[in-house]
């Protein structure tokens, strides 16, 4: 079973402050690092690195050899990544000393993909394969459709949220991952529960993961709910930490992991994500996570 994981690829421009500047604020950055990132490229590592056959679909333009290089880097094929001349999607980064971070994101060739690139890359999948999206990318609606008609399995993690996510055919949707404020935005509830009860009553059949920070997650089908808390760990720099418990829930749900083994291996992935620094660098492989996993059941 395949993946394709249509998504952006960002260079992060990471600066280190004490606290986030503030409105007519100038603050000096402790530290400048360039990361790959978006999140696009870090779902599709994270996938990668949990042992998925994932095929990254986006565009990188003329600064993007540091996001090619981390796909090749981590094994996944480039058949369906584009190099446009134009300027590349990439990020203004701030990361607190608290590990919390702020982000500014410029689309750049990341919203360049073409309805006939979407056509070409949709040729090879098969019914039953599974076509990812966040919403850091244009033509959403469009993959959407074209998905549907394939016969995949569509997954949506509408990060971040935009003021045309609520026109989009989310009736498509097979599977959402969210967190509370993607939740509320979908639902205009505010509670985890009343979220998730919302979500089955606008979109019945569709699986919601539904993400709550330190509180942990959650997840409503039609058959069951499912409650799992977080692995407390070092908090170095939260970016990517979302990306990887996507890519690590996806990777255990298409090998016919049960949910519950899903969101234990997701949150742990993530765990371990935030204890260190950068988005796609961040992201353990699959060993990593099990030996962590080991550890902590011990
Ligand atoms: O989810 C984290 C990502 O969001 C960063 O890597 C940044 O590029 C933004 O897209």
């Amino acid at each position: 079973m395949k993946i394709f994981n249509f998504g952006s690829l960002n260079v992060d421009r990471v600066y280190r402050v004490q606290d986030f500047v503030r409105a007519g604020e100038t603050i000096l950055a402790e530290n400048l690092s360039y990361f790959p990132g978006g999140k696009g490229l870090n779902q599709t590592i994270a996938l990668a690195r949990a042992g998925a056959e994932v095929y990254h679909v986006g565009c990188i333009g003329r600064d993007g050899g540091i996001l090619k290089d981390c796909l090749v880097e981590n094994g996944v094929p480039l058949a369906y990544l584009r190099k446009l001349d134009a300027d590349g999607g990439h990020t203004a980064l701030q990361v607190s000393d608290s590990g919390q971070n702020a982000i500014i994101v410029y689309s750049g060739t990341n919203h360049m993909l073409s309805e006939d690139f979407v056509d070409e890359v949709m040729k090879n999948v098969e019914p039953g394969d599974f076509v990812l999206m966040q919403n850091e990318i244009n033509l959403v609606p469009y993959i959407m459709q074209k998905a549907k008609e394939a016969k995949a399995q569509v997954v949506l993690n509408p990060s971040p949220i935009t003021k045309t996510l609520a026109a989009y055919p989310l009736e498509l949707v097979d599977l959402f991952i969210v967190n509370e404020i993607e939740g509320e935005a979908l639902t205009g509830e505010t509670e985890p529960e009343s979220i998730l009860a919302a979500f089955r009553k606008k979109y019945p059949g569709a699986r919601v993961v539904l993400t709550l920070g330190s509180e942990g997650s959650c997840y409503q089908d039609d058959a069951q709910y499912c409650r799992q808390q977080i692995y407390k760990n070092t908090t170095v720099d939260t970016t990517g930490a979302g990306d990887t418990f996507c890519g690590y829930l996806l990777t255990c749900l298409t090998r016919g992991d049960s949910i519950k083994v899903a969101l234990d291996t997701a949150s742990a992935a993530s765990s371990i994500a935030v204890s260190r620094q950068g988005a796609a660098p961040s992201i353990p492989r699959m060993s990593e996570v099990e030996e962590f996993l080991r550890e902590r059941k011990r």
